[in-house]
């Protein structure tokens, strides 16, 4: 996205001063506390407080979709996306402030009217308005916040140690000379409670692996992996891939590659933000709405 830094344009100093030491971060939970009601804009304003320079608050997509940023907080919600049946399920749960990370409306910036063409897009704008429930997108900043957000969450998820190199959106793993089809078969191991009916490998399944690239959500980038990460292997999603360039691509040069569904790689990260707006904001229960590998898989 054109409107972020690259991760090279954030500085060190401004990246490591985004992690928050747990003593900043129980300050701001205790004047959090100590306030009688809790505000949408107070769970906003926070989270802008996380970035360390890699989001222009002008022009981000880490805005309110729905509600009253002064609205009262009873409770929060976050999932990966703002499905309707999401929604509802926070609305089960008590809570009125929904955290997504992905759009509610099918479009990244959320205002391409022409959806409401579709009777479902209309449904959905007036259960979130009969609701009340406010939604805020999270999306810019957890992309690149270290240790917790999508993608080093991404790399947790598959057990792949530390990164060795890497920052904002892309990060490289140690692959300890195993083969490609033994990465990819225990990543399918790990990603089966989550719908993900097996990983999909393309290129030479024999090769050992050194450097193990991935990327961020539908950002994977899989030649600049190549080129600027040294990647002997990369861990794709299928909306950041194109299987007649980048397929294509690794089919001739023998280069390994494993691709799994974009929600899937963004899940863990989901659930780690709920777990830290929980540590945060005490006085509300926060609940993470799991979601799953859009599609199932059917074989004959
Ligand atoms: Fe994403
Ligand atoms: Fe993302």
């Amino acid at each position: 996205m054109s409107s972020k830094k690259s991760p090279a344009q954030v500085s060190r100093r401004a990246f490591c001063a985004s992690v928050p030491a747990l003593g900043a971060t129980l300050s701001l939970s205790a004047s959090a506390s100590q306030k009688k009601e809790l505000r949408n804009t107070d769970v906003y304003e926070y989270l802008k407080s996380l970035d360390g320079g890699w989001v222009d608050w002008e022009k981000t997509v880490d805005t309110f979709k729905s509600g009253d940023p002064e609205g009262i907080v009873k409770g929060i919600a976050v999932g990966w996306m703002s499905y309707t049946e999401s929604l509802r399920r926070a609305e089960k749960l008590g809570c009125n402030l929904f955290v997504t990370h992905e759009p509610t409306y099918y479009d990244h910036w959320d205002n391409d009217e022409s959806f409401f063409r579709f009777k479902s897009a209309r449904e959905k704008k007036q259960y979130i308005e009969e609701s009340g429930v406010t939604i805020l997108r999270c999306h810019d900043m957890w992309d690149q916040y270290p240790k917790i957000g999508i993608p080093e969450a991404w790399g947790k998820l598959l057990e792949l140690g530390e990164p060795i190199d890497g920052a904002g959106w892309y990060y490289v793993y140690d692959g300890a000379g195993a083969t490609a089809a033994n990465i990819a078969t225990g990543m399918a191991a790990r990603l089966a409670p989550f719908g993900q009916p097996g990983v999909q490998l393309i290129g030479p399944p024999d090769i050992p692996v050194k450097r193990l690239v991935l990327g961020c959500g539908a950002i994977t980038p899989m030649f600049e992996f190549i080129e600027k990460y040294r990647a002997d292997m990369a861990i794709c999603t299928d909306d950041g891939f194109t299987y007649w360039r980048e397929g294509a691509f690794a089919v001739d040069a023998g280069f390994p590659v494993a691709i799994v569904n974009h929600p899937v790689a963004e899940e863990n990260g989901a659930r780690l933000l709920a777990e830290h707006l929980a540590q945060v904001f005490p006085q509300v229960p926060v609940h993470h709405v799991p979601q799953r590998c859009m599609y199932r898989l059917y074989t004959a």
